[in-house]
């Protein structure tokens, strides 16, 4: 039965059905630090692939974080104040297009089961609106998001300006409502950290997977293809971000996505790859060697990797500011980039010349959440901020080691970088992916099982 239970729980809708009240908490925090005014947030469009052929349908973040509603075609509005209120627009229901493309909600079935106060036809969203909009001392959008909706809605406004003689009040303020959001989804509730467990849990599968799977002579593409194969077979369906699975000299690419080069013995694969589950991205990098053993250079360097991320996780704490894991970080790479011989003088004159960049040329993580780059600011004014629980952020330091002239060959191509996902707890730190293997001996021995 606890088998069966865990299949509900990774297979179906349980997680939504089970907390759409807290959708509605979520509105109603967001309504509290509006204070008073209209909130107007719409969700992300449906995109053309190519020719009538859409790519698959993702919802705008933020509309999804305080509705849990997935269809496209919605916008919330929120009114704050003496009497706040809850709004969707909808697509109607229509049995004939749901024949062909599914199921819509339509305005009563979305009031009912996504806790809104009312839902009206997404084609009744501009009278509507005017409407809404009348006496509202401010209106919360996300300006400059999209060209089209920043039209509409200010072509909306002034139909509201035009009814002054009839004495009502347009907004006066627009103020980017991101702001306001983008703090809430900082801090991850028990809710959002469950689901992002899973996320990383069905990840650190796949990094596994793939290096159970991964010998000399197949193509990049044949390691994604088991990647997303343990992504999809445990319903999530899509990757948080384009896989990266780069042999060779392709890891020092920093986005290489090409993935079509084939595996040679002797060199390094490198995997930056996550899913999405119901919404939350995962965001891992491991790296290893093709064969399954590695040579003592990528090893040597393979280690002052690891350390500095160890380095970077330990000081991710309460108390530590944002930029503190990548100065950790950066710290150790430096006296390990000297060690190596790639970088010459002390620690602190490598860090102050800046020597370490052209082998380490990108920060040591980002918040992680809906979106695999999460929203919230880095700084508070001109200080880095204070890192405080149910923040997620990703740890991954690199080295990537191009060949050149100043640089000893045994090192060239060599591309490296190990990446985990990270929540700021009460007493310490939770690391989300610790069961993709990480250690020389760990991924060895992974490997050798496989191997036979
Ligand atoms: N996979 C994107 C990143 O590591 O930032
Ligand atoms: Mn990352
Ligand atoms: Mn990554």
């Amino acid at each position: 039965a606890a088998g069966c239970n865990a299949l509900i729980s990774e297979h179906s809708n349980y997680y939504f059905a089970m907390t759409h009240t807290l959708y509605a908490e979520r509105r109603k925090h967001l309504q509290t630090e509006m204070q008073q005014g209209i909130a107007i947030i719409p969700t992300a469009p449906e995109m053309l692939r190519n020719g009538d052929a859409h790519y698959a349908y993702r919802f705008d973040s933020s509309f999804y974080y305080l509705t849990g509603f997935a269809e496209p075609e919605a916008v919330l509005v929120l009114i704050a104040g003496d009497k706040p209120q809850s709004i969707v627009f909808c697509r109607e229901k229509n049995l004939e297009r749901e024949i062909w493309d599914g199921h819509r909600a339509g305005p009563d079935g979305a009031r009912e089961q996504f806790g809104f106060d009312a839902a009206f036809p997404i084609a009744q969203l501009d009278e509507k609106l005017v409407e809404l909009m009348s006496n509202q001392p401010t209106l919360f959008y996300p300006l400059g998001a999209d060209a089209a909706w920043d039209a509409r809605i200010l072509k909306l406004r002034a139909a509201v300006q035009e009814k002054s003689r009839s004495g009502v009040r347009a907004p006066d303020e627009i103020r980017d409502v991101r702001k306001l959001i983008n703090e809430q989804r900082l801090l991850k509730d028990e809710h959002e950290l469950s689901l992002m467990r899973r996320a990383a849990s069905i990840s650190c599968g796949a990094h596994q997977r793939a290096m159970q799977f991964t010998r000399t002579g197949q193509f990049e593409y044949q390691v994604e293809a088991e990647l997303l194969h343990e992504f999809c077979h445990h319903g999530a369906r899509d990757a948080a971000y384009t896989s990266i699975v780069a042999g060779g000299a392709n890891a020092c690419t920093l986005h290489y996505v090409e993935n079509n080069a084939t595996l040679h013995d002797g060199d390094l694969l490198l995997i930056d790859a996550g899913c999405e589950f119901q919404g939350y991205a995962s965001d891992i990098t491991r790296t290893y060697p093709v064969n399954g053993k590695f040579s003592a250079a990528q090893r040597d360097v393979y280690e002052v990797v690891l350390a500095a991320q160890a380095a970077a996780i330990d000081v991710a704490k309460i108390g530590a500011h944002w930029n503190a894991p990548h100065e950790a970080a950066l710290r150790v790479l430096a006296q390990g980039f000297i060690d190596l011989k790639l970088c010459h003088g002390t620690v602190d004159g490598v860090l102050e010349s800046g020597s370490y960049k052209q082998f380490y040329m990108h920060r040591t993580g980002h918040w992680l959440g809906l979106d695999v780059h999460d929203v919230g600011d880095y700084k508070i004014g001109d200080d880095w901020r204070a890192l405080t629980a149910g923040m997620v952020l990703t740890v991954e330091p690199g080295c990537y080691i191009r060949p050149a002239d100043n640089v000893p060959k045994a090192l060239w191509n060599i591309g490296i970088r190990i990446e985990d996902d990270v929540v700021i707890t009460a007493t310490g730190n939770e690391i989300l992916t610790l069961a993709a293997p990480k250690t020389v001996s760990e991924i060895e021995a992974v490997m050798r099982r496989t191997a036979s």
